[in-house]
């Protein structure tokens, strides 16, 4: 091992089902250290994988009345599917059904065994026979089977164990040496004290059951799936068949885990590789829970959040963003909709995406659509490069730790500072002033510079972002202003470079309310920032192209019957014709139209929007309606024209 190589991994999860967003936490918290790492030079590899031995995969397939290996390999393919979808870069992907993995898993067995570690003896647990389960006195609900609630009855079988306790000491004094092994701390602090309560033996070996790797000196055992499993780390390196992977990456691995599986990665494992003269991992780093409503997610509560679905709902770099930034240091952490969607349209939409939506704005409006040469300095600026220059360094420092939020807080805090900085300096002011071209050039350039160096900050954590932001800069070619080097010193953007602004990279996520014409609430604005809000206004006025608005799709529809939404005193739900198709459209037209004044009118629709749900009723459509000082008048035809004709 170099110290510049650096290897990740995630557990390798059960394809007993499909994956949820806790799954998707620990793989794209990996994917980001990673890419972090890929970019500072490194010689990565991200290795994740599935674990697919064991008794209840085996009942599974059962029940399916397939092979297990049949069964599994279309969950398989369903991780592999999600991982390509959220942008993860693993180098490998390893499966414990895989040849090269049991090689692996049986030769450590046999090298333990023939020290002498390995000895066999007799189990003692207590048998669910329905369930073909063993359990031990502590997991046991009443004295009867947790999962069926029925009798068990006490039975030993023979089995295999590996002498654990031995070695207590010895791992002890190897988390004592290296602080690092452990993290964070309070885990550390929690293993320490479960070790010293004293370690007993451990159960390798099962004869209940086939789906597993054998035993290599006795086929009638198959090898305990935790000691099948943990192995992924090394056979995916190719471990004892002189591949050089093994030699380059280990022991430099991360591995990063949720705290239920904290034990078996810091004592079982760092014990099994200790035993056969091997050094255990860098660092094994344990996150907590993300909770949903109602607490664990779990397939009986319901409450499972398939990231799939968030994903082609609002995209991948959002849900990247969301998982990285709402987790707690060491913490548990919740997942809702309405947090992911507040969010998205906070940080990403108002903070991030505004600052290059305004930034290319102006620059086409003051500047010929070209990044201008800087001129003038004022004391503004230094505070603006300032935050800059200390970036890379915090963030290198949080990543360093896995305080992926405090990483993601780092950067924000120079996006927050750039967005006030345009408040600041008021650039649509200078552009009137010709004496000002300096200055204006100034504010522009630092503008740009600052999307620059959060940009390439950011692109570890949402890797489709930065391509979006080249182009709107015109910066894709550029690749020497996008790498890391670059953001160590500010002025690296080129001068003089043709601009390309597009549409915003985090659109706002409508609320359900707001995805209807309904008069917008009030803002309450204060002269001051209305002033400049209406000067901002006037230069993001976009011309748009023919084809811009043939892509609505507006149509004539009549109102059929109407109707108030319970408990929602600004909807209304409408049924409406158009032609010979009928829909349901929601509308905040409640405090200005009583329903029965609607039926009978002929309307325009949007036909072509996103159905929303808004108070459990889908809407498929909006209603065009202008409104202003509190008055609406929902739009109407001047002569009569039949439903589902085409507006244009
Ligand atoms: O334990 N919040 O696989 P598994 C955060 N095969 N993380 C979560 C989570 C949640 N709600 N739910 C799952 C296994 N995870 C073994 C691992 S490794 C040699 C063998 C993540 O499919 C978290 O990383 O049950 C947790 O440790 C892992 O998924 C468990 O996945
Ligand atoms: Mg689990």
């Amino acid at each position: 091992m170099d110290n510049r190589t650096f290897y990740v991994t995630t557990p390798i999860y059960y394809p007993s089902d499909k994956l949820h967003i806790g799954h998707a936490l620990t793989t794209t918290m990996a994917d980001t250290l990673a890419r972090y790492k890929r970019m500072r030079g490194y010689d990565v590899f991200f290795l994740t994988g599935s674990d697919e031995h064991g008794q209840k995969i085996e009942r599974k397939a059962k029940e399916a009345g397939v092979t297990p290996l049949a069964y599994v390999d279309k969950i398989v393919a369903t991780f592999q599917h999600l991982w390509k979808k959220l942008d993860i870069s693993n180098d490998d992907f390893i499966r414990t059904s895989e040849e090269r993995h049991k090689k692996v898993v049986q030769a450590l067995f046999k090298k333990i065994y023939d020290q002498g570690d390995i000895y066999k003896s007799e189990y003692e647990g207590w048998y669910c026979t329905p369930c073909e389960t063993f359990w031990t006195d502590r997991q046991l609900v009443e004295g009867n089977c947790p999962d069926c609630g029925r009798p068990v009855e006490l039975v030993k079988e023979e089995s295999y164990f590996f002498r654990m306790s031995k070695y207590a000491d010895r791992l002890l004094q190897y988390i004592e040496d290296h602080p690092e092994f452990i993290q964070p701390v309070t885990r550390r602090n929690e293993m320490v004290s479960f070790i010293k309560q004293g370690l007993e033996d451990l159960c390798i070996s099962r004869t209940t059951f086939d789906w597993g790797i054998p035993v290599p000196i006795d086929e009638k055992h198959v090898i305990y799936v935790w000691f099948d499993a943990l192995t992924n780390y090394i056979s995916a390196l190719g471990y004892g068949s002189g591949d050089p992977k093994f030699e380059k990456y280990w022991p430099s691995a991360v591995h990063l885990v949720g705290k239920d599986i904290m034990r078996f990665h810091t004592i079982i494992w760092p014990i099994i590789l200790i035993a056969a003269g091997i050094e255990p991992p860098v660092t094994v780093f344990g996150h907590g829970w993300l909770l949903v409503d109602g607490g664990k997610m779990s397939k009986s509560k319901g409450n499972v959040v398939d990231p799939l679905v968030l994903i082609d709902k609002y995209g991948t770099d959002a849900i990247r963003y969301f998982l990285l930034r709402e987790m707690p240091y060491g913490a548990d952490g919740y997942y809702s909709e309405d947090a992911l969607i507040l969010r998205t349209n906070t940080d990403l939409a108002n903070d991030y995406g505004n600052l290059l939506s305004r930034t290319t704005s102006m620059l086409n409006k003051f500047c010929q659509g070209q990044i201008p040469a800087p001129g003038e300095e004022e004391p503004l600026d230094q505070e603006l490069k300032n935050i800059a220059k200390g970036l890379p360094e915090e963030v290198d420092q949080a990543l360093g730790r896995f305080e992926f939020s405090a990483a993601l807080g780092a950067i924000w805090k120079l996006v927050s500072k750039a967005n006030k900085y345009i408040e600041e300096t008021a650039p649509w002011a200078l552009a009137k002033d010709p004496s000002q071209t300096g200055r204006l050039g100034t504010v522009m350039y630092n503008l740009v510079e600052a999307i620059r160096i959060s940009t390439v900050l950011l692109s570890p954590f949402m890797p489709n972002t930065p391509a979006k932001v080249w182009a709107q800069l015109g910066l894709t070619e550029h690749l020497d202003v996008q790498n890391w080097d670059s953001i160590l010193s500010w002025g690296k953007t080129p001068v003089g470079v043709k601009i390309n602004r597009g549409e915003p990279i985090f659109p706002r996520i409508e609320e359900e309310k707001e995805n209807i014409a309904a008069p917008a609430e009030e803002k309450k604005v204060t002269a001051e920032n209305k002033n400049q809000a209406q000067a901002e206004d006037k230069e993001a006025v976009n011309l748009i192209e023919i084809e811009d608005f043939a892509k609505v799709d507006l149509r004539v529809a009549e109102v059929i019957a109407a109707k108030k939404v319970e408990k929602a005193d600004k909807l209304l739900e409408l049924r409406v014709r158009l032609g010979e198709e009928e829909r349901t459209v929601v509308a905040g037209i409640a405090l200005h139209y009583a329903p029965e004044e609607l039926v009978g009118k002929k309307i325009i629709l949007v036909a072509n929007l996103r159905p929303a749900k808004l108070r459990g009723i889908t809407s498929q459509g909006m209603i065009l309606a202008a409104s202003q000082d509190g008055k609406l008048g929902v739009l109407t035809l001047d002569r009569d024209i039949p439903s589902g004709a085409k507006v244009k």
